[in-house]
């Protein structure tokens, strides 16, 4: 299959093109991006020129993405608004690409009778306090990002009872790893702690997150790509949990810091508690995780401290702005 990648310049839409490009050496990819704050042209570097192609473009254009689709046989969609706290500052752009990008997807994915597989997120279940989600768990939002999310994986629902799309889902637990924009937890966590600037941690920092490293989740997602059923869910949920203050204990520890840098900041509106996600579905279809945290954390750490590059021109430009309104002060 020659794939559609949407959003992948992105965080996880990269970690995926650069895993189906080496799995998949007979096959092309074509990468459809609007080049937003979070999604980088250096995400594809040294990746075979002759298999991939960067399109950019919005996915709510329905022209660009039709004909970004002729050629290829499927839709791996990543594209998407993707941070809780911008979510709950402005919604708006979360309800145009999660929600009405997906939408532009599903009809030239239905009309040219190629798969779409919609990448979601545990966020759509809303928190669980003991056990884990499994597909047929309820939908229950928190977030304006969730929510969005979620409207987008019912419409995937909706195009397959009622067009007999070829579509289906994958939700993921929290991804880490390579590349991740560090408005996010544990890039936020590494490049403070390397700067020596003060860790925020929301609340008690007792909120647990199901881990889940980058490169595992791309290799789920082939699997489901190749061996899923259209209209299914999938789940893939990460082999750890921890609470947020472990976590940022381990990357102090990780990079010679003290617990002094540790702050605790005013907490995320309508923050869930606790995600935990069952991937016993995508393991029946021959999946598993390879990496744990403690192997997946330290070598986070490393490849941040290895590529200044990546991420020192991030830290100057428009997260340096972000930053300063979120938390009210200034990176060193
Ligand atoms: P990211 O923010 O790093 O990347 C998003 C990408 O989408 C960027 O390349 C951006 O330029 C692109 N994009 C945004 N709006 C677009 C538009 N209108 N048209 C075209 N491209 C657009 O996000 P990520 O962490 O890599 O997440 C990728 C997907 O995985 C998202 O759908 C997210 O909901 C889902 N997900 C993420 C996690 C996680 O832990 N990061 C967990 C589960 C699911
Ligand atoms: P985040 O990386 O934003 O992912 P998500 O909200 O999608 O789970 O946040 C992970 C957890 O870390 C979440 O419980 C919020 C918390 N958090 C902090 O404590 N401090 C921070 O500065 C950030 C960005 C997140």
């Amino acid at each position: 299959m020659n794939v559609l990648v949407t959003g992948g310049a992105g965080f996880i839409g990269s970690a995926y093109v650069r895993h189906r490009l080496r799995t998949h050496p007979e096959f092309k990819v074509r990468v459809l991006d609007k080049l937003t704050y979070a999604g980088r042209r250096e995400n594809l570097r040294s990746l075979p020129e002759e298999r991939l192609e960067l399109v950019v473009a919005d996915v709510a254009d329905r022209d660009a993405v039709r004909a970004a689709l002729e050629g290829c046989d499927a839709i791996v969609n990543f594209a998407a608004e993707t941070h809780v706290d911008r979510s709950i500052e402005a919604p708006g752009e979360f309800i145009e690409t999660d929600v009405f990008g997906t939408f532009i997807l599903l009809e030239a994915a239905r009309d040219a009778g190629v798969r779409h597989l919609q990448i979601s997120t545990d966020e759509v279940y809303g928190s669980i306090e003991d056990g884990s989600f499994d597909e047929s768990s309820r939908l229950d939002p928190s977030s304006p990002y969730s929510a969005s999310k979620a409207g987008a994986d019912l419409l995937v629902g909706a195009f397959r009872r009622t067009y007999d799309t070829d579509a289906l889902i994958a939700r993921a637990s929290n991804n880490y790893g390579p590349r991740q924009y560090p408005e996010k937890l544990i890039p936020l966590c590494v490049l403070n702690a390397l700067a020596g600037d003060p860790l925020p941690v929301y609340g008690d920092g007792m909120q647990v997150r199901n881990w889940l490293w980058v490169d595992d989740f791309a290799a789920a997602i082939d699997t489901v790509l190749e061996y899923g059923d259209a209209g299914e869910v999938y789940n893939v949920g990460g082999p750890d949990e921890l609470p947020n203050i472990e976590v940022v204990k381990r990357i102090l520890e990780l990079t010679g810091r003290d617990e002094s840098l540790i702050e605790h900041v005013t907490d995320r509106l309508g923050h869930d508690r606790r995600y935990s996600l069952s991937a016993a579905k995508t393991e029946a279809l021959g999946w598993r995780a390879a990496v744990g945290f403690d192997g997946g954390i330290e070598r986070t750490v490393e490849w941040y401290r290895e590529n200044e590059w990546w991420w020192k021109p991030i830290r100057s430009g428009e997260y340096r702005e972000h930053y300063e309104q979120r938390y009210g002060s200034a990176l060193g």
